[in-house]
């Protein structure tokens, strides 16, 4: 087993979204989905980084509005054609070989196809495909055919194709998704072009290509939408030819632009030849891997580990880091949540913080550009400071859907998801960890935690009955409960407001011209000190009214992830039941260690004994659907120092999450990047034990024996180190 290469052996319809997501190739700017170039049985996507677009739709009778991650005109299309046979597609022909080789080390994807036409002529392709990470505005396909029995002219076609819409998700179908209009393309000396514009954001994306490696005889068709590039290349038997594809891609949001498609032109004219444009992008993805790569003993761990760097990497490289964009869930691999960005971002920055800080502030000034529409949405609130939005895409309004279709039953519900305040103090959590980290609080980051921690001070309100601040009406992770709608004192959101407001007090001492007055620091003090948290049975509650709930019948929902929808056809309401779909209450174990936790809880005057964690994390354990991929990743981090065997089985579910797809079928709509990113953080943070503090870093290793030893470079207030850990023991030396 090769653990740089993701391999596939034939060619098989079924599986090809799911195939289509792993194998996408990106540069952190944009990415093209492993879609065949040829064939009817495809779903293209190709998307740029925070490029959205918004369109009204109606669905079961009412005007809703969605803004998506655009799908934009597919740069890849390229096929064949033996003497008088119809062009090459995989799903009509005799396939003698197919295999799907993706090269994680090099950032390219391989195949290799044979065929025989109906006249018994045997042709076999080779593909080489990149989208470049040393010309982010470049991507190639190299194709080098042989024809194996036969020699004669061969066709080939390569297209631009300004028809695609967002249609990879079945259960938005009966959303638009048609955001591209104004196609028009042309062809300009030896160049093809397609432009086209999306429809409410204007955004204005041209595509230019160009067909290396002399065939002749140029014929190009056209319609508005499309454009195709056709040229007889004239082959002798067992002689290779190979043709390349050099495509550019520019919208109107890149910078060092006139005009897209002025652009488009000259990076393809001024692009050099395949394999220069390789070997540029081999040394790129070198010097990625040197900062980014974790050595495990095992190669089918490591395969895995390597496929969640890989697919981080390819959504958010070095050149995300001066774009102004989040991190969307789904990557840009696919159209489910429609690119948009949720608190995902708190599995993901903490690796980045580690070893691309770059990337990472990038990422938070994202979240700060956004600071005026997060103050305006606390205004209408009523409260202070920025809310920042539960799905946030291109401006940083509120993206949530208000319905959502059920697939299980076919109806469509109202949504109350929006009310995950926490999303901020995932934000919050993300700058402090980038502070210790780097050892760095630029100005920017300081007041995005402060406007933050103002939000969720003024969420909490002094109950006279409880004599205690209490905070109303919010939805913690756990997404099976709404409440009617929101919960009060949901565990997760008051806890980790008050470990905000004691992080908000050491920042605003930091930095004194935040303007944060005495009234504040005080009543933040106050806060800190009397926060409801609800108990029962000896655990913590995950909101108040919890203990009141009847027991979930989990015989009857065995296997079941999505209990929401299963219980919601059924008519019952999941909401009702202790049933999570996410770690919630255990969310604070897996961002707070036990001695602060425990610290915050006998600030507040609570019982906190040692004991309280793992009853707590056992009790929820048992009550958990795990309908989220991030859940086994909490899981396997909670339980890594009480119960190890389960903390690896949880382990070995979030690497399998994408590359065994466990969340059935979803992995086709696009890879899960916040646990991609969270297993990354689990193997540095709590596995190999290596945590920032304030003063330094500490390693508190607590490796489990199947993964032997794991060595990694992480670069800690400008040093690189190299840290090996292994069972309880740690080294760490400066990185030659
Ligand atoms: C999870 C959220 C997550 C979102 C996007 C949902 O299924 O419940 O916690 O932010 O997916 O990944």
């Amino acid at each position: 087993m090769n653990p740089w290469t993701l391999l596939y052996e034939g060619y098989d319809p079924a599986s090809e979204g799911l195939r289509e997501a792993l194998c996408t190739l990106g540069n952190g700017v944009f990415a093209t989905r492993g879609a065949t170039p040829e064939g009817a049985l495809r779903t293209p996507g190709t998307y740029a980084a925070g490029c959205y677009d918004r369109l009204d739709s109606v669905v079961a009778g009412r005007t809703v509005t969605n803004e998506d991650m655009v799908n934009l005109p597919d740069w890849l299309p390229f096929t064949c054609a033996t003497p008088g046979s119809d062009w090459f597609a995989p799903e009509r022909e005799e396939l003698l070989d197919y295999r799907q080789e993706l090269d994680m080390r090099e950032g390219v994807l391989h195949r290799l196809v044979r065929w025989r036409d109906r006249e018994g002529r045997i042709t076999s392709l080779r593909q080489r495909r990149l989208v470049s990470m040393a010309d982010p505005r470049l991507a190639a396909l190299a194709t080098t055919v042989t024809a194996e029995n036969w020699s004669g002219p061969l066709r080939v076609r390569s297209a631009l194709d300004g028809t695609v819409t967002n249609s990879g998700v079945a259960r938005y179908r009966e959303l638009r998704g048609d955001h591209l209009t104004g196609q028009e393309s042309g062809e300009e000396d030896d160049l093809v072009w397609l432009t086209a514009r999306t429809r409410a954001s204007g955004i204005t994306v041209a595509l230019a290509a160009r067909l290396d490696g002399g065939p002749r005889g140029r014929r190009v068709s056209q319609e508005p939408a499309w454009i195709a590039d056709e040229r007889t290349i004239d082959i002798a038997q067992g002689v290779p030819v190979t043709t390349a594809k050099v495509a550019a891609l520019i919208t109107s949001r890149h910078h060092a632009v006139h005009d897209p498609l002025t652009a488009a032109w000259r990076a393809v004219r001024l692009a050099p030849g395949f394999g220069t444009l390789l070997e540029a992008h081999r040394a790129a993805w070198k010097r990625l891997w040197e900062r980014t790569g974790i050595e495990l003993d095992d190669p089918e761990l490591a395969q895995i580990v390597h496929l969640h760097i890989f697919h981080l990497l390819q959504t958010l490289s070095p050149h995300t880091a001066d774009l102004d964009v989040g991190v969307p869930a789904r990557g840009l691999h696919g159209e489910a949540y429609r690119g948009h960005v949720f608190w995902d971002e708190v599995f993901v920055l903490p690796w980045l913080d580690l070893r691309l800080p770059e990337v990472a502030l990038g990422l938070l000034r994202y979240r700060w550009r956004r600071l005026p529409e997060a103050r305006a949405a606390a205004r209408a609130a009523g409260l202070e400071g920025a809310l920042f939005p539960w799905q946030s895409a291109s401006d940083g309004r509120e993206q949530t859907q208000t319905f959502h279709l059920n697939p299980a039953s076919g109806r469509w519900l109202p949504d109350h998801s929006h009310l995950q305040r926490h999303v901020g103090l995932a934000i919050a959590y993300n700058v402090w960890h980038h502070y210790l980290a780097t050892g760095e609080l630029p100005g920017f980051a300081a007041e995005l935690l402060i406007e933050i921690a103002r939000c969720f001070a003024s969420l909490a309100r002094l109950e006279p009955d409880s004599g205690r601040y209490e905070i109303h009406g919010v939805m913690g992770p756990d997404e099976y409960h709404t409440g009617a709608p929101g919960l009060d004192n949901n565990a997760y959101t008051n806890v980790m407001t008050v470990w905000l407001l004691m992080r908000a007090r050491e920042v605003a001492e930091m930095t004194p011209d935040l303007g944060v007055s005495a009234e504040e620091l005080t009543r933040w003090e106050d806060i800190t000190r009397r926060m409801r948290v609800d108990f029962h049975d000896g655990v913590i509650s995950q909101f108040t009214g919890y203990a009141e709930l009847p027991e979930l019948d989990w015989e009857r929902y065995r296997g079941v992830r999505r209990l929401d929808r299963a219980m919601e056809a059924d008519g019952d309401d999941v909401n009702h039941y202790r049933a999570s779909k996410q770690a919630d209450v255990l969310m604070l174990f897996y961002l707070l260690t036990a001695e602060e936790l425990l610290a915050i809880l006998r600030r507040l005057g609570y019982p906190a004994e040692p004991g309280l964690i793992p009853r707590t994390v056992h009790y929820y354990l048992e009550r958990t659907s795990h309908g989220s991929t991030l859940s086994a990743v909490v899981h396997s981090w909670v339980l890594s120092r009480s119960d190890r065997a389960a903390s690896w089985r949880f382990f070995v579910e979030a690497l399998a999450g994408d590359i065994k797809d466990v969340q059935d079928g979803t992995t086709a709509e696009g890879i899960h990047l916040g646990a991609m990113g969270g297993t990354l953080d689990l193997l540095q943070r709590c596995y190999a034990g290596i945590e920032p503090e304030r003063d330094g870093i500490r390693l508190n290793p607590l490796v489990p024996d199947r993964l032997g030893r794991i060595r990694l470079p992480i670069l800690h207030r400008g040093t690189w180190l190299a840290v090996t850990a292994k069972d309880g023991h740690a080294t760490c030396r400066p990185l030659a």
